[in-house]
């Protein structure tokens, strides 16, 4: 269960559990996290947001509508109402209670334990998140070479930058939907100024586009991944990286 799926070429492939292992437990939780950590994923994946008093959450949608009992747009609740919010019924009865979790609750649970792979989630939404999420990594000392286990990823790319200024020796991601398939390579070459990853929409994948990221010098996570064919598919394809809600398509069964 925890030998990983071999790429074409032999190299291992980064598990990185979206969201937390989302497929088996309530998304952006700490017992999705939990999940993640348990089944021996090599990142977490948390979507980060802002509440209107200005803290950083781990949520997907910019409502809370999809998964907590709440109605309204994320910005505009307080920490604390937020935190009243159940974010775990939705996904069955038996997650009543979860929260959701603070940004600095994640990296203090999580850091040195398993990868933690941020993404900025609609940083036109909220002004300064890329600052607030660069203090509470620098406060932790999480901003130094070779603390490789953080990522910081946003499709907005200008937000991408700002991060990246703020906290150069942390490796950054460009995430793209479909249009990943019809990059050029003018575009790669700028991506790579700032970016360490380029990270597409799973459809986009083929062997040339792999080439191609390798060959301007990133590495590629695709996501995401929700059956073995995906898994599959994307391994042979050489990807460096799948997200995914299952990890247990990126390890090999016996008999596969
Ligand atoms: O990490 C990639 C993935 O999380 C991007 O899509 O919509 O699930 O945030 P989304
Ligand atoms: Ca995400």
């Amino acid at each position: 269960f925890t030998v990983p799926v071999l790429a074409a070429n032999g190299q291992e492939i980064t598990n990185v559990a979206h969201r937390g292992a989302s497929g088996h437990t309530p998304e952006n939780t700490m017992v999705a996290f939990d999940k993640a950590f348990e089944m021996k994923a090599d990142y977490i994946e948390i979507d980060v947001q802002m509440t209107k008093d200005g803290e950083l959450v781990a949520i997907h949608d910019t409502t809370v509508n999809r998964t907590t009992n709440g109605t309204g747009a994320v910005g505009d609740y307080t920490l604390e109402e937020i935190q009243q919010l159940d974010a775990g019924s939705w996904f069955g009865e038996e997650f009543a209670g979860e929260q959701i979790p603070t940004f600095e609750e994640i990296i203090d649970a999580y850091r040195g334990k398993i990868g933690i792979l941020i993404e900025l989630k609609s940083p036109g939404l909220y002004p300064g998140i890329e600052e607030k999420v660069a203090d509470a990594l620098i406060e932790r000392n999480m901003h130094k070479p070779n603390n490789n286990k953080v990522i910081i990823q946003s499709f907005n790319h200008e937000s991408v930058q700002t991060s990246k200024e703020l906290v150069p020796n942390i490796p950054h991601g460009v995430l793209l939907g479909l249009q990943a398939a019809v990059v050029t390579d003018e575009q790669l070459a700028a991506f790579a100024s700032y970016a360490d990853y380029f990270n597409p929409n799973m459809n986009a994948v083929t062997d040339e586009l792999v080439e191609r990221v390798h060959a301007a010098e990133m590495e590629i996570w695709a996501y995401t991944v929700r059956s073995q064919e995906q898994a599959d598919r994307l391994a042979e394809h050489e990807v460096d990286g799948i997200v995914t809600d299952f990890p247990e398509y990126v390890y090999d069964h016996p008999g596969n």
